[in-house]
C-alpha cells in the first residue's frame, strides 16, 4: 500500500496485489502485481472515489480510516462497478451505512445484483456536477470503458481527472506513486499496453470517442484506478492511449508477430528459417511459441503490428489446437486488418492452412503467403521458408 496526498486534501490509496495469480482470473499478473488505487478528497464533504477488490477491503479501509473517521464519508464515487474496484463496497457500506453512492444510472442494477444495495444510490448525469464545499466534481460517462455502466469523475479545481480503467497499466511498483517516481518509464509502459491489449483492446473504437471527450477537460492530473498516477507529463499516456486505440482501424507498425507451435521440431526448424528472411529485409519480428507463452504476453504484439506469421503443424487433420486458440481470442479481441503469412509440417494429411484461411477471413487477415510441406523441414523447404520470410517482410514494408 502507498499512501500519498496528491494535491492538497486530495489522497491516493494505491493498494498492492502482488499476490493474485490471474487479474480478471484470466491475465497473469503475478510477476508483475497490479494496482487497485482509491482516492479521498477531504472537503465540506469527504469524499471516496473507487474502491479495491474484496480481499483488500482490510487494507484500504484501514488506510482510509487513518485520515478520516470512516462514518463521515459522505460519498463514495463508483466509476465502474467492475469488483476489482467495487468490491470493497460492502465493507465500507457496513463501516458507514449513510454513505451516498454516487453512479450512473447503469451502475444502480449492478450494484443490486453484486451487492444486494438498492438504497442511499445518487444517479449522476453525463456532465453533472455536485458541489462538495470548495470543489467541484464533474462526472463523465464513458460507456463500455469499460463496462457499460463505467464513468470518470474530474475535480476542476486541481484538474485532476480519476479515469479508472482508462490509462491504467499492470505492474505494482512498491512506494512509486507518479509517473516521475520512475528513472525509465520502459518497462512500465509495456505493462501498460499490456493492459491494454488484454483489458480494453476490444473497446478500442469507444476508448478514441473517450479520449476526444476527456481531453476537452483538459486535465492536469490524470490519476487512473490502476498503475502510475500521471502528475509530470499525462499527455504522453493520452498519446500513448490515442495510438494504442488506433491501432484498430488498420495503421499498424510494419513489423511481425510470428506464432507458432511444433509437435517434433520440423515447425520450429522452418520458423528459424522465416525469421532469417524477415530479419533479412530488416522487418523486426516477435517470436512466440505459443505452447510455453500465455496469450496475455502475445496481444501486444499482435495488437501492434501489421503482419502476422502463423507456424502450425497439422493436427488430426487441422489445425494445432495451440493456435486454433490463440486465433480465435485474436479474433474476439477485434484483431482486423492483418497481413498474414503461413508455414507448417503435416505427416499424414494436410489441413492446417485450409482451416486457418476460413478462421481468419472473417477478421480480414490477408493471408498473402503460405508453405505447407510434408515431414522434415529439409534443406529445399528451409530455403522456400527463408524466401517466404523475406517476402512477406517486403510487403509488410510497401503494402497496407
Ligand atoms: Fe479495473 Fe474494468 O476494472
Amino acid at each position: 500500500m502507498t499512501t500519498r496526498e496528491i494535491v492538497e486534501n486530495i489522497i491516493a490509496f494505491s493498494v498492492d496485489d502482488r499476490t493474485s495469480k490471474l487479474f480478471e482470473g484470466l491475465w497473469p499478473i503475478q510477476a508483475d502485481g497490479v494496482t487497485y488505487n482509491s482516492y479521498l478528497i477531504q472537503d465540506e464533504k469527504n469524499v471516496l472515489i473507487d474502491l479495491s477488490s474484496e480481499f483488500k477491503s482490510d487494507v484500504l479501509m484501514d488506510a482510509v480510516s487513518a485520515r478520516v473517521d470512516l462514518s463521515r464519508i459522505d460519498y463514495v464515487v463508483v466509476n465502474h462497478m467492475e469488483p476489482d474496484h467495487s468490491g470493497a463496497l460492502k465493507a465500507l457500506t457496513r463501516l458507514a451505512p449513510n454513505v451516498q453512492i454516487i453512479c450512473t444510472p447503469d451502475a444502480t442494477p449492478m450494484l443490486d445484483s453484486y451487492y444486494s444495495i438498492r438504497s442511499h444510490i445518487r444517479e449522476v448525469a453525463d456532465g453533472e456536477k455536485i458541489s462538495i464545499g470548495k470543489r467541484t466534481l464533474s462526472f463523465h460517462h464513458t460507456p463500455l470503458v469499460h463496462w457499460p455502466e463505467t464513468m470518470v469523475t474530474f475535480d476542476e479545481s486541481s484538474g485532476t481527472l480519476f479515469s479508472c480503467d482508462i490509462f491504467g497499466g499492470y505492474g505494482a511498483l512498491p512506494d512509486r506513486l507518479y509517473d516521475s517516481d520512475l528513472d525509465s518509464l520502459d518497462d512500465y509502459l509495456k505493462q501498460a499496453l499490456r493492459y491494454y491489449s488484454n483489458i480494453l483492446a476490444k473497446f478500442s473504437p469507444q476508448v478514441s470517442r473517450m479520449i476526444e471527450k476527456l481531453t476537452r477537460l483538459a486535465p492536469r492530473i490524470i490519476a487512473p484506478s490502476h498503475g502510475l498516477i500521471w502528475k509530470k507529463n499525462p499527455q504522453l499516456i493520452v498519446d500513448l492511449y490515442r495510438k494504442w486505440s488506433d491501432y484498430v482501424k488498420g495503421d499498424n507498425e510494419p513489423r511481425a508477430t510470428l506464432i507458432y507451435a511444433s509437435m517434433y521440431g520440423n515447425t520450429a526448424n522452418a520458423m528459424k528459417a522465416v525469421v532469417r528472411g524477415l530479419t533479412s529485409v530488416d522487418v523486426p519480428v516477435d517470436v512466440f511459441n505459443v505452447a510455453e507463452t500465455h496469450l496475455s504476453y502475445i496481444l501486444p504484439s499482435l495488437w501492434t503490428n501489421h503482419g502476422v506469421v502463423i507456424g502450425s503443424p497439422t493436427y488430426e487433420g487441422n489445425i494445432f489446437p495451440g493456435i486454433r486458440h490463440i486465433l480465435m481470442d485474436a479474433g474476439a479481441k477485434r484483431i482486423f486488418n492483418k497481413k498474414a503469412a503461413f508455414f507448417g509440417s503435416w505427416s499424414w494429411s494436410s489441413g492446417a492452412l485450409r482451416e486457418i484461411k476460413a478462421m481468419v477471413e472473417p477478421y480480414q487477415w490477408d493471408v498473402t503467403d503460405a508453405l505447407e510441406f510434408e515431414g522434415a523441414a529439409k534443406e529445399s523447404v528451409l530455403e522456400q521458408a527463408e524466401k517466404l520470410g523475406a517476402a512477406f517482410g517486403r510487403k509488410l514494408k510497401t503494402e497496407r
